[in-house]
């Protein structure tokens, strides 16, 4: 009896775990039917968005339900119009439009109540010697803005390709007027201003198609070679060349060559981005400074010199600074004084005598040795010629001053060098002197400073005395 009733227990129990099993099955069944309901919605509704984007179907932006922009879409072609543009402002920073080529990001910042924006943006090449048929992203303005905005603009491939492109506007007169030149493109797009002034834009890279150059090109050892290069089209994005069959007769020096040796080099041209190349004869002669001496002035190519090697008589005595020296130091601190930076005299001109008593003392307490490199002896001084002076703060201090930086890079455009510049102690003879300017007109200034030669090495001669003492 005990046996048979453990029997009836047993089958009970067996029913019911079968019917939980299935019941478990049945509910894991009801989760995956409910999970591949939902990966079906999801792949369609991103099917469908996927027909809408390729096949241009979607012609409105909504939100919150109300109608905010409308867009036409025709092949290539995106206009769009928006009556009611208060929207942006208000609930949306951006509205974006895409197509296959462009996508328009319209920041809301300047976009004002009752603003009618209409673009039309499309490829075209453009028929201009100057733009050599180039293809570009063209964009019709006919919207009317009060204040400009800013149009942020994913380019076509063709533009991408090239890294770097030129914006320019055409306004009401139909000129052309370079907006930005060789921008770099960031992440495939660029940004740049809508203003109503221009009424339509343009997006273009132009490449070079030719260079002119001369042929032969004569310049004097260490001298830096100058070529004036002529681009065709002129509106070319990038003017820029590499050179090639330089061997070791050149070096760079700042962006430009300079010719090491005497003789006849060929050397090549490469336009970047382009496969346009050009031979260049360049002659490279001596630099034979022409040396004249009058009254025991030297004259070093027309320019009176004077350093370790060239003297003034005893009795050269101008009684002071020359009026051109006077007058461009005049223009130079006045433009100092733009830039928030005083300029004042601290030694101009310096007789004989002063010289003289002046290295005295440098020698009594520095030894003649050292006092030679900082100080000229009598006779030798260049602030004995009335073209020289020393700035503001006569010590080591003043390098590296905003005043002393200022001077390093503008006086040359009142015709002034830096006569002992730093690291070329053995060619001047002299320290470095951030504070000593030496005046030389506006056109040779600006030779030498662009040349980053020192005037010795410029004009070619030395500055060494002929004795110790
Ligand atoms: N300090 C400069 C070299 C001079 O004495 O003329
Ligand atoms: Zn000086």
């Amino acid at each position: 009896m005990n046996n048979k009733r453990k029997n009836n227990n047993i089958k009970q129990k067996r029913k019911t775990t079968t019917v939980k099993r299935k019941k478990r099955r049945l509910r894991k069944g009801r989760v995956l039917l409910v999970l591949l309901l939902f990966i079906f919605i999801i792949v369609t509704i991103k099917f469908i968005s996927y027909l809408i984007y390729n096949h241009n179907i979607y012609n409105t932006i909504t939100n919150n339900k109300t109608n905010i922009a409308k867009i036409n879409i025709k092949k290539d072609k995106l206009k769009l119009s928006n009556k009611n543009i208060n929207y942006i402002n208000k609930n949306l920073d951006k509205i974006k439009i895409k197509n296959d080529d462009t996508i328009i990001t319209i920041l809301g910042k300047n976009v004002k109540n009752n603003m009618n924006l209409d673009f039309t943006i499309y490829n075209k090449k453009i028929k201009n010697k100057n733009f050599n048929n180039s293809k570009s992203l063209y964009i019709e303005n006919n919207s009317t803005l009060k204040k400009s905005i800013n149009l942020k603009i994913k380019l076509p491939g063709y533009l991408r390709r090239n890294n770097i492109v030129d914006i320019y506007g055409v306004d009401n007169k139909e000129q052309i007027k370079i907006i930005k030149k060789s921008v770099n493109i960031k992440d495939k797009y660029v940004t740049f201003n809508l203003s109503k002034k221009y009424s339509k834009y343009f997006i273009t890279y132009v490449k070079v198609t030719d260079i002119k150059i001369d042929s032969d090109i004569e310049v004097l050892k260490k001298e830096e070679l100058n070529f004036k290069i002529k681009y065709e089209p002129t509106a070319s994005t990038i003017k820029e060349v590499t050179y090639d069959n330089l061997g070791d007769n050149f070096v760079m020096r700042n962006d430009n060559l300079v010719a090491k040796k005497i003789g006849k080099f060929k050397i090549t041209l490469k336009v970047k981005n382009s496969n346009i190349k050009k031979n260049v004869n360049i002659i490279v002669k001596e630099n034979n400074p022409k040396i004249e001496k009058k009254d025991g002035l030297t004259y070093v190519n027309g320019i009176l010199i004077v350093n370790k090697t060239y003297s003034l008589p005893k009795d050269y005595d101008p009684g002071s600074l020359k009026k051109e020296t006077v007058n461009a130091y005049n223009k130079m601190k006045e433009a100092a004084k733009k830039d928030n930076i005083n300029l004042f005299i601290a030694s101009g001109y310096r007789s004989y005598e002063t010289q003289d008593e002046l290295y005295n003392y440098y020698v009594k307490i520095d030894g003649k040795k050292k006092a030679d490199t900082y100080s000229a002896r009598p006779g030798f001084s260049e602030h004995q010629t009335g073209y020289a002076m020393d700035l503001n703060i006569v010590d080591s201090s003043f390098e590296g001053t905003p005043e002393a930086i200022w001077i390093a890079n503008n006086s040359y455009k009142y015709g002034f060098i830096i006569r002992y510049p730093k690291g070329k102690e053995s060619i001047t003879g002299y320290k470095y002197e951030p504070w000593h300017v030496r005046y030389l007109g506006k056109e040779l200034a600006k030779k030498v400073y662009d040349s980053n030669l020192t005037l010795e090495e410029y004009l070619n001669i030395e500055s060494k005395y002929s004795s110790s003492d």
